[in-house]
């Protein structure tokens, strides 16, 4: 896939409009997580040293169109240092602006003329800018104005992290190093079921766990007691256990679960095998015999692909067992040059980064659904944009 790149020699007083995924977590106006906003540094500074006038686009959660301030992209501005501009669509800050000077555009998503991908809106979007670029990969799967639209009405180009998540997830599916062990969690089968077939044919052992894996676990007949499953999802279940079966893949599900007899955090913790869940048990993480199986297979492995916890790895330490034993297995293995590790997803970053092993990992995305649809094999929008002629 050949991505139209920035040529940083040309970019002097001109203005870019830079599409970035500020999409981060804000508890009491403050970011617990600065992940995306530090990766896409490299493209900002980039620009801010050759001389560009960059004015970021970004989304804060799902506003739907409204101008609804809990959504203020304010913190991410206060976080980077840079001036907020109260409205995307308002130019009056260019005729200010100086050669290397940055700022950030209110959410986008306060239009909902953005996620219709609506070309009017596109046009005001682009106006005033002589160039688009876009480094916003988490966001790349959605077709919106701000990712589609107005990358056909300026010249546009890929940003270095949206290059790099694209070199590093292609090379990992073309051509990785065996045996190929993915670990597929989260909560629900009906999301997942493109990405775990994808992985199912590519890899060779796929695991199944978290919620996910509790769904298929009730597939096959075992007690998932008061549990979060999805009952409708049972013949897809079969379905992709037997595609597995077809393409060589040996699939595992959870052996055993941490349950108590309420969802919370602070919950006294038994660990069951399905034959002992009851009804009034609650499946919050990986058993110990779940966790012990997956981390040899970790530790057999060349590659790994993770996404998605196995437990409520935020409610540690009782219910982030699972999880973190896979964080510091992966870490571990990786930093011993045993293993190439491909993490990505919100909370799998947010468990790596708990137990504070993120830096040992080989590649980690700042996609979430964007990191799924990428591994599916599907086209993504925002990126399909840049590689066209227009
Ligand atoms: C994400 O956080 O995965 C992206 O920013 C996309 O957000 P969305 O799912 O609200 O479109």
């Amino acid at each position: 896939m050949k991505l139209r790149t920035i040529d940083y020699n040309n970019v002097r007083g001109k203005y870019v409009l830079l599409r970035d995924d500020f999409n981060v977590q804000i508890v009491d106006g403050n970011i617990t997580d600065g992940f995306r906003i530090e990766q896409s540094m490299p493209t900002i500074n980039k620009l801010r040293e050759s001389g560009a006038r960059v004015a970021i686009c970004a989304h804060l959660g799902r506003p739907k169109g409204k101008r609804n301030m809990e959504f203020s992209l304010r913190p991410v501005a206060d976080y980077m240092n840079i001036p907020l501009i109260d409205d995307c669509l308002n130019r009056d800050f260019m005729k200010n602006m100086q050669d290397g000077d940055v700022v950030l555009l209110e959410n986008v998503r306060f239009y909902g003329a953005e996620e219709e991908n609506d070309s009017e809106f596109a046009k005001k979007l682009a106006d005033g800018f002589d160039l688009y670029v876009n480094d916003a990969f988490a966001v790349s799967h959605r077709a919106h104005a701000s990712t589609v639209g107005v990358a056909k009405i300026l010249p546009s180009f890929a940003g270095e992290l949206l290059s790099s998540e694209i070199s590093e997830l292609s090379r990992v599916m073309e051509n990785p190093a065996r045996p190929l062990l993915s670990i597929v969690a989260g909560s629900k089968v009906s999301t997942k079921i493109g990405v775990l077939k994808a992985l199912a044919k590519l890899s060779d052992t796929l695991i199944i766990g978290g919620a996910l894996g509790t769904t298929f676990n009730y597939a096959c007949g075992e007690n998932v007691g008061n549990s979060l499953y999805e009952p409708d999802q049972k013949e897809t279940c079969l379905e992709i256990m037997k595609f597995a079966t077809d393409n060589n893949c040996k699939l595992l599900i959870p052996l055993d679960k941490g349950v108590a007899k309420e969802f919370k955090a602070d919950a006294a913790r038994t660990n069951k095998t399905f034959d002992e869940i009851e009804p009034d048990d609650v499946i919050i993480d990986a058993g110990v015999f779940t966790t012990k199986r997956d981390t040899d297979e970790i530790r057999s492995a060349a590659t790994v692909i993770w996404n998605g916890t196995v437990g409520m790895a935020e409610w540690a330490p009782i219910w982030s067992f699972g999880s973190f034993a896979l964080a510091q297995t992966i870490a571990r293995q990786t930093k011993n040059g045993k293993l190439r590790s491909i993490v990505g997803g919100g909370d799998t970053v947010a468990a790596l980064e708990a137990c504070g092993v993120k830096d040992d990992i080989s590649y980690v995305s700042t996609g979430g659904g964007a990191f799924l649809e990428f591994i599916e094999g599907r086209e993504l929008p925002g990126i399909v944009v840049l590689t066209e002629n227009h």
